[in-house]
């Protein structure tokens, strides 16, 4: 046990209610994450933790004191070690996550102390904004005025999940060019590398990164969290363990604009999770018929459309849950990748029953990506094509990579679109 656990256990243990225990510590958790977020704790913020201690109805049932004395340990901790400290922090907050009154109130707690030093800090909304994240949905309901504009005015990054259930796809491929055009337009990017076992994207990045180092160049990276399966044989157990994760490292990346999660091409929680966060999805597809079948059950001799595939299920299930939250559904793209340049029957018939299934499913028909070596290629240098100059000359000398890089930006448009749009929805 850590000392602070040891530390918050003794100092509470008179305080018989765990709900009580588990929305004090949240309480001072925020508190600290708020506070430290400028730097030091000012005298205007502990006389502002004076007032919430004696004024809000949950936190008067306990000693004064002890509770200061939480405060103080978990900023101190905060201080002393940010990451860990925050990730500890936010482990407390945690505690209250289901309990939506309970979320509500921890906001507010953590709005007052953002603004005990006058008006709110970018810093001081990014932490409100992490703590909003690690409570869900329920979080993000804030009724006064003041704290909602300044909420939104700290940019939750917007999350663009690339994926599907099959493997060779192209997702984590067009993941990375993502990161890498959003950040040539000089947005921050986080990527979470869901499909952690397998560690496309990480070892893309890794890639990057020694081309970076070795060529003494300024390539701009990313920051990036890998999320490997849960392992053990209590499932239940496992899947909470990798929600845990993926909150953490999203958490983490709440100053990003965009945050570009790859999934692995298969089902299971992590892809789940991926989706869940969706605000746009991106589901690239081999240009064959037999990749049809990601998004729906085909009689191919007949060539019927059954109904949709177990994975075009759990986006709509995802979907209508984010709705059922008050959230915008998903903005689901598909993309064929791949596209063969010279079959152009098989890209007909392609073209004739996806632009029927888009209609049936709810997804937007986007333009793919072309078959092109050069994809295969810039793996091992973890560059990508946005990252090549791009010149008159280039288009005259080469003219297949100025095409792919069209294609890519009109990807990117897409997701940066979409993204202002949301700002101006809410
Ligand atoms: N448009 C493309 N043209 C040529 N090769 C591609 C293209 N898109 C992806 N690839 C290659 O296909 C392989 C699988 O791609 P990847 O992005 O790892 O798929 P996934 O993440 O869906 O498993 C990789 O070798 C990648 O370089
Ligand atoms: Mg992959």
């Amino acid at each position: 046990m850590s000392l602070l656990n040891k530390l918050s256990d003794s100092l509470l243990s008179a305080t018989g209610r765990t709900r009580d225990r588990a929305f004090l510590d949240a309480a001072m958790a925020a508190s600290a994450l708020v506070a430290t977020a400028d730097g030091d704790v000012s005298f205007a913020q502990r006389s502002r933790l004076d007032d919430l201690l004696t004024s809000v109805e949950p936190l008067k049932v306990h000693d004064v004191h002890d509770a200061a004395d939480l405060f103080r340990i978990f900023a101190e901790n905060i201080l002393a070690h940010p990451e860990e400290g925050r990730a500890r922090a936010l482990k407390a907050v945690r505690r209250v996550n289901g309990d939506s009154d309970g979320a509500r109130l921890l906001l507010r707690i953590a709005c007052a102390m953002a603004r005990a030093d006058g008006p709110y800090s970018r810093p001081g909304m990014v932490q409100i904004r992490r703590i909003a994240m690690t409570l869900g949905e329920s979080g993000l309901e804030l009724d006064d005025e003041d704290a909602a504009e300044a909420f939104a005015g700290a940019d939750r990054p917007y999350f663009i999940t690339v994926g599907n259930h099959k493997g060779g796809t192209g997702k984590s491929t067009t993941a990375m060019h993502l990161a890498v055009g959003l950040m040539t337009q000089r947005h921050r990017v986080g990527c979470v590398d869901l499909d952690g076992k397998q560690g496309t994207l990480s070892h893309y990045l890794a890639n990057r990164r020694e081309t970076r180092d070795s060529s003494g160049g300024s390539l701009p990276m990313p920051c990036l969290q890998r999320i490997e399966p849960a392992t053990g044989r209590d499932r239940e157990a496992a899947e909470a363990e990798e929600t845990d994760r993926l909150e953490e490292a999203i958490a983490s990346l709440a100053d990003c604009d965009f945050v570009i999660l790859d999934t692995p091409g298969s089902d299971g929680h992590l892809t789940d999770l991926g989706h869940a966060r969706a605000d746009t999805l991106i589901t690239p597809l081999n240009d064959s018929f037999l990749d049809i079948d990601v998004l729906a059950r085909i009689d191919r001799k007949r060539r019927l459309v059954l109904g949709p595939s177990s994975y075009a299920e759990m986006v709509s299930e995802q979907s209508e849950r984010r709705v059922a939250n008050g959230r915008e559904p998903i903005d689901w793209l598909v993309m064929r990748n791949r596209l063969a340049q010279l079959d152009a029957r098989n890209t007909r018939d392609m073209s004739r029953l996806l632009e029927q299934l888009s209609g049936r499913m709810g997804f937007r028909l986007q333009p793919g990506l072309s078959e092109r070596v050069i994809y295969r290629e810039l793996f091992f240098s973890g560059l990508t094509l946005l990252d090549l100059p791009a010149n008159k000359e280039e288009a005259r000398a080469n003219p297949s990579r100025w095409n792919a890089r069209k294609e890519l930006r009109g990807l990117l448009d897409v997701a940066v679109t979409r993204r202002q749009t949301r700002h101006y929805l809410h």
